[in-house]
């Protein structure tokens, strides 16, 4: 498949866009200062969230960070649950109810339950076994993501 460049100038803080690459939907999220200062609180929750398992597979050398990204805001994920492969909601908000209120939001897949925080990191107890993958991409300039 080929690349896609998808420009980013348009989507706001705290906002998801979808885009399509090779038939699978990729999410861009553009973090809050507050979402990204959340994520540490959500380590002991983690089934894996040094995201070191598989780490290969499940996202490039570039993203093998605390934020999985290239730049810390801005996050690019395969949006397909780990489980069974449906696609998960994005649930932005700090204090989702009714859910665990451990849970500081991000991805909740309506099909069995899994949850997922701002990173794509799954939740332990959920039945999805990895984390959400990164693609490869890299920016072209500030405004212009290469998704492959
Ligand atoms: Fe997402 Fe089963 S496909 S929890």
């Amino acid at each position: 498949g080929a690349p896609v460049t998808v420009d980013i100038s348009k989507i706001e803080s705290g906002q998801k866009v979808t885009y399509p690459w090779r038939g699978l939907p990729v999410f861009v999220v553009y973090r809050t200062q507050a979402q990204l200062d959340a994520l540490p609180s959500q380590d002991s929750r983690l089934v894996d969230a040094k995201s070191n398992q598989g780490s290969a597979e499940q996202q490039p050398a570039y993203a093998q960070n605390a934020n999985r990204s290239i730049k810390p805001q801005w996050l690019v994920l395969v949006g397909l649950c780990t489980h069974l492969g449906c696609v998960p909601d994005f649930v932005p908000v700090m204090k989702p109810e009714p859910f665990d209120p451990d849970w500081k939001g991000g991805f909740y897949c309506p099909c069995h339950k899994s949850r997922y925080d701002m990173a794509g990191r799954v939740y332990a107890g959920v039945p999805a076994p990895k984390n959400l993958l990164v693609p490869p991409y890299h920016f072209v300039d500030d405004t212009h993501i290469q998704i492959g």
